[in-house]
């Protein structure tokens, strides 16, 4: 296993003290399933008699932060690499959440015992640093083979409930089902309320990791539906179900269909890293990343609130689960969801909401929602130059033709299946054409100007600003030259200018 050299020296010096390190955690299942260890590494300190003589230890090799250390937990950082090194413990729930925990540390402890208050098999595995050995008390690695998460224990998996999201990311990051005793455990768990003590900012940990790790995030969505997560905690995602659509725009079938394929389509669109033109630092390109598959998630979330079937007999209905469902669809003659695109705004922003307070992200990803019917409608249009210009001042087009293509992909009909979005590729070519792909028009005056021409500062500058940013926007003006020259003679006239200010 290729370990960090510092690693290798403390678990040799821990040996000369008849002690051994093991590596816990995900770092171990990473290694063995082959994929890259790109997080802390989590050592477990077994055969110490105190956690000082830890420190001791661990001083020698850089400097320890004793912040954990009630806990038994100890941060070692050496060259801007950050190591944590424990003691074996047992955790026991004493009260809600998940502080609610009496921690009992002991070096004495065995690896088994130790692992036991661990969530999956696969996560309780370990690897003797020194003999170069693993440790796998519950089976983990028959549980890889047969592609399974499998919890360890009842008492303590329901003790943290943020293991069924965790269960959820998990399955479609690695492709995994569920063992049946788990999947049982995890229902149950839903059943009881227990998701819905769970802090948001804790869930919103795990649903980032399902949307930026997962190859088919659907995959987790599916499973939130199975165990009845969608219902309890997430109605917007849960009315996507059985919402009927236009076979002949989208035959693969309901809204909630429509949306699982097309969230993983975003997820390849996002993978085939040509859709990004610009190089986004690591943070902010998981930003850019999330508030696309966000948009792509929510896009129909307008649809169970505006779906209109026309039956056979000219009976016009509004979609409504409770009478539509027994209805038989091959009497609906029409379907339609006119303005989805807008009244998904509002579900899609309590939705986010409910997993975030991020105020500024949240309202990021509303206009691509609002404005995700665009590149079609202005493609069969052959929409003018000035209706792209202002489209611009909405919403980042380049954004927003990845989010409508996703929409596209995410359906089954013969020109979907052929992957070309002409009227994306459209959209894209004339914003380019026009500068305005990623940002509006900048005005092309500015107070400042106005000053310099002699205008007094009032409330009538915004009046001026904005019809000079009209003209732009039809294209009238296209220099600064030309604006000031525009502003120079309609307000800057000898009798126009003492009226007007
Ligand atoms: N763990 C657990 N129950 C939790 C959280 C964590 O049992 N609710 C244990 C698991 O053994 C897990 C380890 O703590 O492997 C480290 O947790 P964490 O760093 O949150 O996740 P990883 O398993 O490392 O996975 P990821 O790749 O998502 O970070």
């Amino acid at each position: 296993m290729n370990l960090p050299p510092l690693l290798e020296q403390i678990a040799k010096k821990l040996q000369q003290e008849n002690a051994r390190a093991v590596l816990v955690g995900g770092a171990v299942r990473d290694m063995i399933m082959g994929y890259a260890v790109n997080k802390d590494y989590d050592v477990e300190v077994y055969g110490l008699a105190s956690i000082l003589e830890l420190e001791k230890i661990l001083s020698a090799f850089g400097s320890v932060n004793l912040v954990g250390r009630s806990f038994g937990v100890l941060k070692l950082v050496h060259e801007e690499e950050e190591y944590d090194f424990s003691f074996p413990r047992l955790e026991k729930k004493t009260g809600k959440g998940h502080r609610g925990f009496d921690v009992v540390t002991d070096g004495k402890m065995d690896f088994e015992e130790a692992s036991r208050r661990r969530d999956f098999t696969i996560n309780a595995m370990g690897y003797d640093i020194e003999s170069g050995t693993f440790l796998d008390p519950f089976n983990g690695r028959r549980d890889m083979e047969l592609k399974q998460l499998r919890h360890i224990d009842d008492s303590s998996f329901v003790e943290d409930p943020l293991r069924v999201y965790r269960a959820v990311q998990f399955s479609a990051r690695f492709g995994y089902g569920l063992a049946d005793e788990t999947e049982k455990l995890c229902r149950e768990m839903v059943e009881r309320g227990m998701l819905e003590e769970l802090p948001k900012e804790r869930v919103y940990i795990e649903i980032k990791k399902l949307l930026l790790k997962a190859d088919r995030p659907s995959v987790g969505f599916e499973l939130m539906r199975r165990l009845g997560i969608t219902e309890r905690c997430f109605p917007e995602l849960h009315a996507l179900i059985d919402v009927p659509q236009d076979p002949e725009w989208h035959p693969e079938g309901d809204v909630w269909v429509h949306t699982m394929l097309s969230i993983d389509a975003m997820e390849r669109l996002i993978r085939d890293e040509s859709a990004f033109s610009i190089q986004y630092s690591a943070l902010r390109e998981e930003k850019q990343k999330l508030k696309l598959l966000f948009a792509v998630l929510c896009h129909d979330f307008g649809k169970p609130l505006t779906t209109i079937i026309e039956l056979e007999n000219g009976e016009v209905i509004a979609w409504d689960p409770s009478t539509c469902l027994a209805l038989n669809a091959e009497r609906f003659a029409r379907i339609r969801a006119i303005s989805h695109e807008k009244a998904g705004v509002e579900p899609a922003r309590s939705f986010i909401y409910r997993l975030t307070d991020e105020h500024d992200f949240i309202e990021s990803i509303l206009p691509l929602i609002e404005h995700h019917l665009k590149p079609l409608q202005f493609y069969k249009q052959g929409a003018k130059a000035s209706a792209i210009r202002r489209l611009a001042t909405k919403v980042n087009i380049e954004e927003l033709v990845l989010v409508a293509k996703a929409d596209f992909l995410g359906r089954t009909t013969e020109e979907a299946k052929s992957a070309v979005f002409k009227a994306g590729e459209w959209l894209l070519e004339k914003a380019k054409t026009l500068k305005v792909e990623k940002k509006p028009l900048e005005c092309l005056v500015r107070g400042k100007d106005l000053i310099a021409l002699g205008l007094k500062p009032s409330p009538e500058f915004k009046t001026i600003l904005n019809e000079v940013y009209e003209l732009q926007m039809e294209g009238t003006l296209e220099t600064k030259e030309e604006a000031l020259a525009y502003v120079k003679k309609k307000f800057c006239g000898a009798e126009t200018k003492s009226d007007l200010f």
